[in-house]
């Protein structure tokens, strides 16, 4: 089937890649020529594990091409809608912008038949004021919306085997014809059973939403258990072991430190309760206040630890932080807890040096003044205290006497990643959150 997608950030282009992977013809499309001409190269414009050979098949069979060019969206029978919605400056609101702007786009494009299908994160009752617009100028064409719910790090593999498919379709028998069309492109996912939830529009915004805002509550959860370990001696670590053998609880999700971060958890959470408030709902989601501020203080809490762990002072402290993307497989650092706490360190007068195995091009370009280096052993030269804020495989891994010379033996684990007993044993301090 030919295929455009509009939008070719961490959502698009992974999902334009993958639509060529299971035989689809597609052609990806953004406004910014600098990601098209990496992307067309075969080069993606971020790390993520696996695209780079899902992105270099699609060009070698010729199934897959990228433009800025919107035009060249003409012929394409589904048009999937990949833009990013990010906090609007100043309020917790989502800005749809993006995705009105591509519509608008796109529209002179679409022919009859066509099925515009919304993947990006929106408010509820976005689809549906999109719907009214597309019937205005392209009456024959049907909006589905069909969230998206890979996870960075494995969004080629979440693409091509989703847990799940949710098609939020008009009543009707438009609603039946577009989803026999959504159901051709995942056709594959689908004979192998994949779930699919055939909804209306609303419910289908609802589903991301609130699965983000689940799973942010999960995270929070078990981090304020973490406060309440840290006050009582006990050890939140355990306590999620133990009630994770639940499985009406779950063990996944509950590991407990500096708390999330990234593009979607923080932002989905506040423009939810934006949303809520503008329905005159806010009391339904206001919870998710108490989950924001839980998450935030996990950044005070560990900027408390080392300063207490340094003795009282952290100004001239030569501090390594190993890890500075939101976690890891990811070189983002976007609403990064572990990029937040160096950068506060710093602030505070510490003498930082950080690494991370992919993330210091991006970090640096939020935070040009820290100091970066290639790694672990360049970050610990002589350090006083050294920081594991990202739960790398490398830093799980690492051995203390891999390290080299410290000036200090002291090691905070910000993610509970760390082998205590093994750091313990080689004579090191080992703290971290939630433990004694
Ligand atoms: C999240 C959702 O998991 C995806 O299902 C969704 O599609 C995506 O947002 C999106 O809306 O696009 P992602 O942002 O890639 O995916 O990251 P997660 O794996 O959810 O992790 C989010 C943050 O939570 C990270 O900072 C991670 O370190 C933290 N986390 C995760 C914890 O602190 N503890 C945990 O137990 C799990």
């Amino acid at each position: 089937m030919k295929i455009s997608v509009i939008g070719c950030g961490y959502l698009g282009a992974v999902h334009a890649a993958c639509m060529a992977e299971i035989g689809h013809d597609v052609v990806g499309i953004d406004v910014d020529p600098h990601k098209i001409a990496l992307l067309a190269e075969g080069k993606p414009p971020f790390f993520e594990p696996g695209l780079p050979e899902v992105l270099r098949s699609g060009m070698e069979t010729g199934r897959l091409r990228f433009t800025t060019d919107i035009s060249e969206a003409e012929g394409a029978q589904v048009h999937f809608i990949a833009v990013g919605t990010p906090q609007l400056a100043g309020s917790h609101s989502a800005d749809v912008g993006f995705v009105d702007a591509a519509i608008r786009a796109l529209l002179p494009h679409v022919a009859s038949g066509n099925v515009i299908v919304g993947k990006s994160t929106v408010p509820v009752g976005t689809a549906a004021r999109l719907a009214e617009l597309i019937e205005e100028s392209a009456p024959a064409a049907t909006l589905v919306w069909n969230p998206e719910f890979l996870r960075e790090g494995f969004a080629v593999s979440d693409t091509l085997a989703p847990d799940r498919l949710v098609y939020g379709v008009p009543a009707g028998d438009r609603g039946v014809a577009a989803t026999a069309v959504l159901d051709s492109v995942y056709a594959i996912a689908l004979a192998r059973d994949t779930p699919r939830i055939v909804t209306d529009y609303a419910t289908a915004e609802l589903v991301k939403v609130a699965a983000n805002a689940f799973l942010a509550t999960k995270i929070s959860f078990i981090n304020a258990m973490a406060e309440i370990a840290e006050a009582t001696g006990a050890d939140v670590t355990m306590l999620a072991d133990a009630i994770g053998h639940d499985p009406r609880i779950g063990r996944r999700f509950l590991n407990s430190g500096l708390g999330f971060g990234g593009g979607c958890l923080p932002k989905d959470i506040r423009a939810f309760q934006a949303r809520a408030e503008e329905l005159g709902l806010g009391a339904s989601v206001a919870f998710l206040g108490e989950v924001d501020a839980i998450n935030l203080r996990r950044r005070d809490r560990m900027v408390d630890l080392t300063r207490e762990t340094l003795g009282g002072e952290i100004a001239g402290k030569r501090i390594a932080i190993l890890g500075l993307a939101f976690k890891p497989n990811s070189d983002d650092v976007r609403d990064s807890p572990a990029l937040e706490v160096a950068s506060r360190l710093s602030a505070e007068g510490a003498i930082v040096r950080a690494t991370d195995p992919e993330a210091i091009h991006t970090s640096r370009l939020l935070y040009p003044d820290l100091e970066y280096v290639d790694t672990p052993q360049e970050a610990v030269a002589d350090a006083d205290a050294v920081l594991v804020l990202t739960e790398w495989n490398e830093y799980r891994e690492l051995l203390p006497e891999e390290l080299g010379a410290v000036a200090s033996t002291v090691i905070l684990d910000g993610r509970n990643c760390l082998n205590r007993e093994l750091w313990e044993d080689a004579g090191w301090l080992y703290r971290s959150l939630g433990r004694p």
